[in-house]
C-alpha cells in the first residue's frame, strides 16, 4: 500500500520537517556508534536521544544487524513512525572490493563496470544501505588531485558511459527491487578541476568548457534516471557550488529536468561561511535553501536556523516542503514505508559478501585495469622454473584497497610476492617504505634480487596519499623508491616494475629502469592475484589509459582534447623558439589517453569513409568510417580502436580531438578485421554560440590506438 506522502506531510512539525532534511553520522543519534569522518564533526555528535526520532538519514553505517538496530531505535522515537534513510559510499565495491574507479575507467568496458556496481549493489544492500554515493564522474584533469582515483578519467563521453553503467548497475530498472541500491552522482559540478590540484580548492571554467567537458557526465547520470545528486565543495567562477542556484536549480532541475533529491556534501552548507558567501549560518542554511539543497549533510544549518529563516520571512515554508516531500518520496519510492529495513539481511551477508562469484568478478575485474606502459619483450614471463625476487614496499604488503573501499579488508587481499609464489619460486624483501627506507634495507634487497634470474618491482604510493584531501605537490616515487629502482636495474637482472598508485605519477625515471612497467592503480580484494597473472600471460593485458600520464608535473593539467593554440609544434623535429612549448620538457605527455600495450601488436590499415560529404539537414547522412585491424604479434590480443573527430572550425575554437567512440577488437595472431563506426551529425554537434547544434564546415576523422596517433580522413559538413 502506498504511503499517503501529502498527508504525511501535513502531520509533520517544523522540527520534524527540519529533522527529514538533516543527515547525521550514526554517532550522532546513538552514542557508542563509531562513524567514519571525513571532516569536521557534526550536530550532537556525543549521541542526541532527541536527535534519533527527528532526523531523516544517516550515512556511513553498516552491517544488517546495526542497521536493524539503529532503524528500530529511531523509528520507535519518531512520532509518526518515518523510516531513516541508510547512505553510504559504496564506490567500487563493498566486501569485494574491485579496482578503484579510475582503473575501471581504464577497462574502456562499461559492461564490466556495471556488473561490479551490480554486486556492490547487492552486498552493501544485505548490509542495510539504501542509498550509494556513488558514480563520481568529476572529469579530472591534473593528476595532483588525490580524487582522480575516484573518477573514471579525463574524457566527457567515457565519464558519461560510465555514469549510465554504474547507475544500471546500481539501481536495475527499479531501486525498490531486491539487492538494488538508489544511486547520488557526485560532485555537482566541476569538483575535479580544483586549482593547482588542491583539494577543496576554488575552480574557474569558463561556459564554454563547463557545458562541453565537465557537465556532460552529471547529465548522462541524471538521464540515466540517478535518485539522488550530490553538490560539490569547491567554489565555481565566483559562487559555491552549494549555494549556486543557477547549477542546482536552472541547469540541474530546469533544464535537464532532475526531480530527485539534492543533498550537500560533507558540512558544505556550513562551508559557504569560509568560501566568504555567507557571513553566518542562518545566510548558508538560506542560500542553500535558495539554491535547492534538500538535504543538508552533518553540519547543522537547517536545523538551526530555518525557524528564524521562515519567521523573518527570509525563508518560505513551500520551500522546506518541498525539500521534505522529495526526501519522503525516495523512502516511499524505495519500499521504506511498507519494510524499512529493505534487504537487510545477516544471512544474506554471510552468504554473499566476498563469495566465489564476486571475487572472480573482482579478479577480471583488476586483471582488465591493469595498464601495460612498457614491455621490451620480457613479458608475459614464460618459465615456471625461474626464481622471481618481488622486490619493494608493495612487495608483501596488501595494500590494494583504496580509502574508499567499503567494508572490504586489507588482510582479505593477497600480496603480490604470496600471488607470485603459488607460481614460481619467490624470493622477497621490502627494500624500503613507502616515504623511507634505510642504506641497510636497499643493500639487504640488492642481495635477495642477485639470488633471482628477474626482478618485480613493487612499488609505488601508500592509499592515504590519495583520494579525498590526498592532494600531492610531486608526483614521482615517493621516498627512495626511484633509487631502489636504479639500484636494482644496475645488478643487470631484468626489472618489472608494478605500480600501485591513487593516479598517474610521473614515470619517466622508472621506465628508464624497467624492463616493462604496469601500472596497477588500486587493484582491489583480488589485485595481486590478477597482477601475477597478467605477469605469467594466463590473462592478456587491456587496460587503456583513461587520463593522460604527464611526463612531468610542471605538464599539469594535460589532457587530450585541448584547444589548439595559435602557435602549434609542427613535428618533432621542429625547433623554432616562438612556438606553444617549454624550454624543459617535452609538450606531450609521457603516455597519451587511450593508450596502452598488450603481449601482441597490431597494425592499422588504411582507413576508408563511405563518403567525404554529409548533409547536415538530412536526418541519416551519416558516413562511415572503416579500416582493418591486423593482430601482427604472437598472442592474442585485445585492441581497443578509437574514432576521433577533430572540428577544423567553428564559432568557438575546437579541440584537437575528441573521442566519439570506441570498440574493443579480439584478434588471434594473423587475424584481421574491420571495424568501423558511423558518423553522424550529432556527433558533431556542440555548444555553439547559437545552441548545441553542428556547424557546417570541414572536420577530420581518424580510428586510432590512441589519442596520439591515428591516420586522420576529411570530410565535409553541408548546409544547403
Ligand atoms: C566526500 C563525498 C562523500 C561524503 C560522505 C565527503 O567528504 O566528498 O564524496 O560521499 O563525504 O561520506
Amino acid at each position: 500500500m502506498k504511503t499517503d506522502i501529502k498527508t504525511l506531510l501535513a502531520q509533520m512539525s517544523l522540527t520534524e520537517k527540519i529533522g527529514q532534511i538533516t543527515q547525521v553520522y550514526p554517532g550522532s543519534v546513538n552514542e557508542g556508534i563509531e562513524s567514519n569522518l571525513t571532516g569536521p564533526a557534526g550536530y550532537g555528535d556525543e549521541g542526541d536521544i532527541e536527535l534519533a526520532g527527528l532526523v531523516g538519514s544517516v550515512l556511513g553505517m553498516s552491517g544488517a544487524k546495526e542497521v536493524r538496530e539503529l532503524q528500530d531505535y529511531c523509528m520507535k522515537k519518531n512520532r509518526l513512525g518515518i523510516p531513516l534513510l541508510f547512505m553510504n559510499d559504496v564506490i567500487h565495491g563493498y566486501r569485494t572490493i574491485f579496482p578503484s574507479v579510475l582503473g575501471l575507467g581504464c577497462t574502456w568496458d562499461t559492461e564490466l563496470a556495471k556488473k561490479c556496481a551490480e554486486v556492490a549493489a547487492k552486498e552493501s544492500a544485505v548490509s542495510g544501505n539504501h542509498v550509494t554515493f556513488s558514480p563520481m564522474v568529476d572529469l579530472a584533469r591534473d593528476a595532483r588531485w588525490g580524487r582522480i582515483i575516484e573518477s573514471p578519467g579525463e574524457d566527457p563521453l567515457l565519464n558519461s558511459l560510465f555514469a549510465g553503467a554504474f547507475i544500471e548497475g546500481y539501481q536495475g530498472d527499479d531501486p525498490l527491487d531486491k539487492y538494488r541500491l538508489a544511486c547520488c552522482v557526485k560532485h555537482f559540478a566541476a569538483y575535479g578541476a580544483a586549482e593547482g590540484g588542491r583539494d577543496y580548492n576554488t575552480t574557474e571554467i569558463s561556459e564554454y568548457s563547463l557545458l562541453e567537458n565537465y557537465l556532460p557526465p552529471y547529465r548522462a547520470a541524471v538521464e540515466a534516471g540517478c535518485r539522488l545528486v550530490m553538490t560539490a565543495f569547491n567554489c565555481l567562477n565566483g559562487v559555491p557550488a552549494t549555494g549556486s542556484t543557477w547549477l542546482n536549480r536552472e541547469v540541474l532541475r530546469d533544464d535537464w529536468g532532475f526531480d530527485g533529491v539534492l543533498i550537500s556534501d560533507c558540512t558544505a552548507v556550513s562551508e559557504l561561511i569560509n568560501h566568504g558567501y555567507a557571513e553566518d549560518g542562518a545566510d548558508a542554511a538560506c542560500f542553500a535553501m535558495h539554491a535547492g539543497v534538500d538535504i543538508e549533510m552533518v553540519s547543522a544549518c537547517y536545523r538551526e536556523h530555518i525557524p528564524a529563516l521562515l519567521e523573518e520571512g527570509r525563508l518560505d515554508i513551500g520551500l522546506v516542503d518541498e525539500a521534505v516531500l522529495r526526501v519522503l518520496e525516495l523512502k516511499e519510492a524505495l519500499g521504506l514505508f511498507e519494510n524499512p529495513y529493505k534487504d537487510a539481511s545477516e544471512e544474506e551477508e554471510s552468504d554473499l559478501h566476498l563469495c566465489k562469484e564476486h571475487r572472480e568478478l573482482a579478479r577480471k575485474a583488476a586483471a582488465d585495469s591493469l595498464v601495460l606502459l612498457k614491455n621490451d619483450g620480457i613479458l608475459p614471463l614464460q618459465k615456471s622454473e625461474i626464481t622471481v625476487a618481488v622486490i619493494g614496499p608493495h612487495a608483501n604488503t596488501r595494500m590494494h584497497l583504496d580509502i574508499w573501499s567499503g567494508c572490504g579488508k586489507e588482510d582479505e587481499c593477497t600480496s603480490l610476492a604470496d600471488a607470485m609464489a603459488d607460481r614460481v619460486k619467490v624470493v622477497t624483501s621490502h627494500g624500503c617504505g613507502i616515504t623511507d627506507g634505510e642504506d641497510e634495507q636497499i643493500d639487504e634487497a640488492l642481495n635477495t634480487a642477485s639470488q633471482a634470474d628477474i626482478v618485480v618491482l613493487a612499488v609505488g604510493e601508500h592509499p592515504s596519499m590519495s583520494g579525498e584531501a590526498g592532494s600531492r605537490a610531486f608526483l614521482g616515487l615517493p621516498g627512495r623508491q626511484q633509487e631502489l629502482a636504479d639500484r636494482m636495474y644496475k645488478l643487470g637482472k631484468p626489472v618489472i616494475s608494478v605500480v600501485f598508485s591513487g593516479r598517474p605519477l610521473t614515470l619517466v625515471d622508472l621506465e628508464a629502469s624497467s624492463n616493462a612497467v604496469i601500472e596497477a592503480w588500486l587493484p582491489g580484494t583480488e589485485g595481486g592475484a590478477a597482477i601475477a597473472e597478467v605477469l605469467f600471460g594466463i590473462r592478456q593485458p587491456k587496460g587503456r589509459l583513461s587520463v593522460s600520464f604527464p611526463y612531468t608535473v610542471g605538464q599539469l593539467p594535460v589532457y587530450y582534447n585541448s584547444l589548439p593554440t595559435g602557435r602549434p609544434i609542427p613535428d618533432e623535429s621542429d625547433t623554432e623558439r616562438y612556438r606553444s612549448r617549454y624550454c624543459d620538457s617535452p609538450v606531450d605527455p609521457l603516455h597519451p589517453f587511450g593508450y596502452g600495450l598488450t603481449y601482441t601488436s597490431f597494425t592499422y590499415g588504411q582507413p576508408r569513409l563511405s563518403k567525404d560529404m554529409m548533409d547536415k539537414d538530412v536526418t541519416g547522412d551519416d558516413i562511415e568510417i572503416k579500416l582493418s585491424i591486423k593482430n601482427t604479434g604472437g598472442r592474442d590480443g585485445t585492441e581497443i580502436a578509437q574514432l576521433y573527430i577533430r572540428d577544423m572550425g567553428g564559432s568557438f575554437s575546437r579541440p584537437v580531438r575528441e573521442l566519439k567512440g570506441f570498440e574493443a577488437v579480439c584478434l588471434s595472431p594473423g587475424e584481421s578485421r574491420d571495424v568501423s563506426f558511423t558518423i553522424t551529425e550529432e556527433m558533431l554537434r556542440y555548444h555553439t554560440r547559437s545552441g548545441y547544434m553542428s556547424e557546417p564546415g570541414t572536420f577530420m576523422a581518424c580510428i586510432a590506438p590512441d589519442a596520439a596517433s591515428g591516420h586522420w580522413m576529411s570530410f565535409t559538413l553541408l548546409q544547403d
